[in-house]
């Protein structure tokens, strides 16, 4: 059967594992593994910008062996005149995987309804989980084994990377903690879908409206914009709103001295996080671009591999 990564609870605790150690491995030799060679095509399509991920995709694609087809949805049928399903269909027959960075998590479920070929969430309103392996492979490569980490995630709750945070982190057996607004707090049926798997690898999600409980002793300091693609409309609110959730000194401070932080990028300086924070002996956030590449390209040959 045809796998996919729409969503980071796609993957068991142990095909997480499978695919980080692969990362691993792929990040000591770039070009070990050739599995696109022929070349094969990867679609690789855009409806929002994107620096890190369209890089990543490219490059990690030629890695493998394969030709990347980078697709803008402003430049193509999809996204007005043709729907998903139909999209799927045309290109299942000429490429070997599509990945898709969108705005509606069903027109993803659309699209691998609609195909023979994988497809890759590349992030979409609701779950970013490309972002999530590269993040736990930098945190196992600055703080060992996840299991048994807590990590703390500070301003939108409700956003692609607080949902992903909850369900790759407690897929890990990692403690997830998301300091927010109760208006911003994480999606019930993600927590709930999150605590199913919590009970299975002794990992937990726990919400708080308090940030400075929520850093206490904290592993890993992650946060994300206020304002994400597509909710721009909303910024005067959410700077508003989310303002007491800035990562800051006192929070590192507050967090296990030997915390690490993270940012996915793009960073507002001086909005989510401090520059002293971002730019300081703790922060971990180029390494964490950089393993965006050796993630994916673990992704990919894992999902092409499957029967
Ligand atoms: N972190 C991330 O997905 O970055 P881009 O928007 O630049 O792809
Ligand atoms: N939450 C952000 C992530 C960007 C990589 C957004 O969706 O804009």
């Amino acid at each position: 059967m045809t796998r996919h990564l729409l969503r980071d609870d796609d993957l068991t605790p142990a095909e997480q594992a499978e695919i980080l150690d692969l990362a691993v491995e792929l990040k000591k030799d770039r070009w070990a593994q050739k599995p696109l060679a022929g070349p094969q095509t990867v679609a690789v399509i855009f409806d929002k910008s994107s620096t890190r991920t369209r890089v990543s995709f490219a490059v990690g694609i030629a890695d493998l062996g394969g030709s990347p087809l980078v697709i803008s949805t402003a430049n193509s049928q999809l996204g007005g005149k043709e729907t998903p399903s139909d999209t799927a269909r045309v290109l299942e027959r000429q490429v070997a995987a599509i990945v898709w960075r969108t705005y509606a998590q069903a027109g993803l479920e659309e699209m691998a309804r609609g195909t023979r070929v994988p497809v890759v969430n590349a992030l979409s309103d609701d779950f970013h989980p490309c972002q999530l392996l590269a993040d736990l492979l930098t945190i196992r490569e600055h703080k060992g084994e996840l299991k048994g980490l807590t990590l703390a995630f500070f301003g939108d709750g409700m956003s692609n990377m607080g949902h992903s945070y909850v369900l790759a982190g407690v897929t890990a057996g990692m403690h997830v903690r998301v300091a927010s607004p109760a208006d911003y707090a994480p999606r019930e049926d993600v927590v709930a879908d999150a605590d199913r798997i919590a009970e299975t690898t002794g990992g937990s999600v726990t919400l708080y409206t308090d940030p400075l409980e929520a850093a206490a002793g904290a592993d890993v300091i992650v946060t994300d914009t206020w304002v994400s693609m597509g909710k721009e409309e909303e910024k005067i609110a959410r700077l508003r709103d989310l303002g007491q959730y800035k990562v800051t000194q006192e929070t590192m401070t507050l967090a296990d001295p030997a915390a690490v932080f993270i940012h996915c990028l793009p960073a507002d300086r001086g909005y989510e996080v401090d520059a002293e924070v971002i730019d300081g002996p703790q922060s971990v956030v180029w390494d964490e671009a950089e393993n965006r590449l050796h993630a994916q390209k673990a992704l990919l040959v894992w999902l092409l591999r499957q029967p």
